[in-house]
């Protein structure tokens, strides 16, 4: 029997208050695009008569606003994990009125199917294409669909004809066994295929909503002088580990995390000729590597995703034979894997909202409470990275905000787990360092000028002993930007 087709609206209409929905797609890339708008409207529709309607969320990683903006205006998500960037959905977790987790992006697919989070009873998924007999092709981002499919009891189907249907083979899926019988997971390599082109679910579960809309990728800000530098102190220091051996001449696979800085960071290695051709074992491809793919800098990328502006989408599908050769997408559990991080030598590079003078990082929340995106991938990496890197601006807020400070607010990467950090000012190589000598190494490399006698001052006044934190002051710079709105005025005594 043929797979039914139904309306956007007909499906919404399948899904039920308090329901547990997973959803494809890594960032905007792969999301479906219209049910959820479905969805939402359901749920003002089904508010207005005066009845509840919300719905828990799983996804790969963030969404397009048509998810997590949509819903979250609509009232319609009760539960939310692992990730987001979206300032709607950003301000109702911070009101208290969605609950939100905020996970390891590689964990999320198995720690649903050991059952920590329930059942899944829908999966959205965008395809590029779909068969009869139930093999469905992913789009431009894959995140948990085989896992959410697998589990789902229907499973809706966006087919997007605005994604060309050659996109099959770009993709490589695997269906991975749970402990106690895990075997390892076959990569060696960046290029290494282990799985399926497609992924296979029964086509009796399956529901066929057609459409053509396109991404929602917006662009990239320009480099500017601050990520142009901190773009060329990562690639001196990588040039530098180089000549020193510890990285070899061959080099190493890279990951970079998402946003402004990463692009940028790659674009300077890309710049530098002291730095090899390479290759890239990354969760989201953004524009930079797709420009360095063309020139031949970045020889092959493995990741879970397109993120990219549409006018890098419209590139890619136009030169689809080309890229094809050159990426490869994978479920968010297999480009995030731990065991493939290390097996890999992956050199780690994300972005920090904070990091202390010891090492260590923030990546998640606004002076402690207020969460900004999430973890995403970036622990994923750092704690399994040959050389795991972070990258942040030393000021943020026109300079009212010190990057770096006496202790983080919030920790989401422990000193053991952080090797390097990077400003615009500099490098902090943490390697072999006791945390007194962290602390002079990150004040003196990386923080801002105007904060460093702020930051020596406190090192001072430090109690003695292994790790100099002197309790009355570590949070001293917080506090002086929330009671005065600049940390400039910070007091220590
Ligand atoms: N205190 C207060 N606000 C800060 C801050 C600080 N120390 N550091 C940055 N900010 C603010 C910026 O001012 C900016 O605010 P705005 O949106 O109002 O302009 C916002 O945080 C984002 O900072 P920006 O400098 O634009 O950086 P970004 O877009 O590169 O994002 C992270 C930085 C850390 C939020 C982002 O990289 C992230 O979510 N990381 C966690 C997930 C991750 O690492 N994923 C990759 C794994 S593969």
């Amino acid at each position: 029997m043929a797979i039914e087709r139904i309306t956007a609206k007909e499906a919404a209409l399948r899904i039920k208050h308090n329901d547990q929905v997973g959803f494809s797609g890594f960032t905007h890339a792969g999301c479906p695009k219209i049910v959820p708008l479905e969805i939402a409207k359901l749920a003002q529709e089904e508010h207005e008569k005066g009845n509840p309607f919300e719905i828990a969320v799983f996804t790969g990683a963030s969404t397009g606003d048509n998810i997590d903006g949509a819903l979250a205006r609509a009232n319609a998500i009760k539960f939310r994990t692992p990730y987001q960037t979206n300032n709607d959905i950003r301000n109702e977790i911070n009101k208290g009125v969605v609950s939100y987790f905020d996970l390891h992006l590689s964990s999320l697919a198995q720690d649903l199917r050991y059952g920590f989070y329930g059942d899944i009873d829908v999966a959205v998924i965008e395809a590029s294409d779909v068969t009869e007999d139930g093999k469905i092709i992913p789009t431009s981002g894959v995140g948990i669909a085989p896992t959410i499919v697998r589990m789902a009891k229907l499973v809706i189907v966006e087919l997007n004809s605005w994604h060309p249907k050659e996109l099959r083979g770009i993709h490589d899926l695997l269906d991975l066994q749970d402990p106690p019988y895990r075997k390892e997971i076959p990569i060696t390599n960046v290029k290494s295929r282990i799985g399926k082109d497609y992924i296979q679910v029964d086509s009796a579960k399956i529901v066929i909503v057609e459409t053509n809309v396109p991404n929602d990728g917006g662009g990239f800000a320009p480099v500017d002088d601050i990520t142009s530098r901190i773009g060329k102190n990562t690639a001196d220091f990588l040039v530098n580990e180089v000549r020193r051996g510890t990285i070899p001449k061959k080099f190493l696979p890279i990951q970079s995390g998402v946003g402004n800085i990463a692009n940028a960071v790659l674009a300077a290695m890309g710049d530098n000729k002291d730095i090899p051709n390479f290759e890239v074992y990354t969760e989201v491809i953004q524009d930079a590597i797709i420009d360095l793919l063309e020139k031949g800098r970045i020889t092959y990328a493995s990741g879970g995703t397109l993120t990219v502006s549409n006018p890098y989408i419209e590139r890619i599908y136009k030169n689809l034979p080309f890229f094809k050769e050159r990426i490869v997408l994978r479920t968010s559990e297999i480009s995030n894997n731990p065991e493939v991080i290390r097996r890999l030598g992956i050199i780690s590079m994300n972005t920090a909202i904070e990091a202390d003078i010891f090492g260590n990082i923030n990546s998640t929340h606004i002076t402690g409470s207020k969460i900004m995106n999430g973890l995403g991938g970036s622990g994923d990496f750092t704690r399994n990275a040959y050389l795991s890197i972070f990258l942040t601006p030393s000021t943020a807020k026109n300079g009212d905000i010190s990057a770096i400070v006496p202790m983080v607010s919030h920790v989401d990467h422990n000193e053991h787990s952080v090797k390097v950090i990077i400003t615009e000012h500099g490098v902090a190589d943490l390697r072999g360092k006791s945390p007194k000598e962290r602390a002079v190494c990150v004040i003196e490399n990386c923080s801002h000028p105007d904060y460093r006698p702020l930051l020596y001052k406190y090192l001072e006044s430090g109690a003695k002993g292994q790790t100099p934190v002197n309790l009355q002051n570590a949070f001293a710079f917080h506090n002086t930007f929330i009671k005065t709105g600049s940390m400039k005025n910070t007091c220590i005594s």
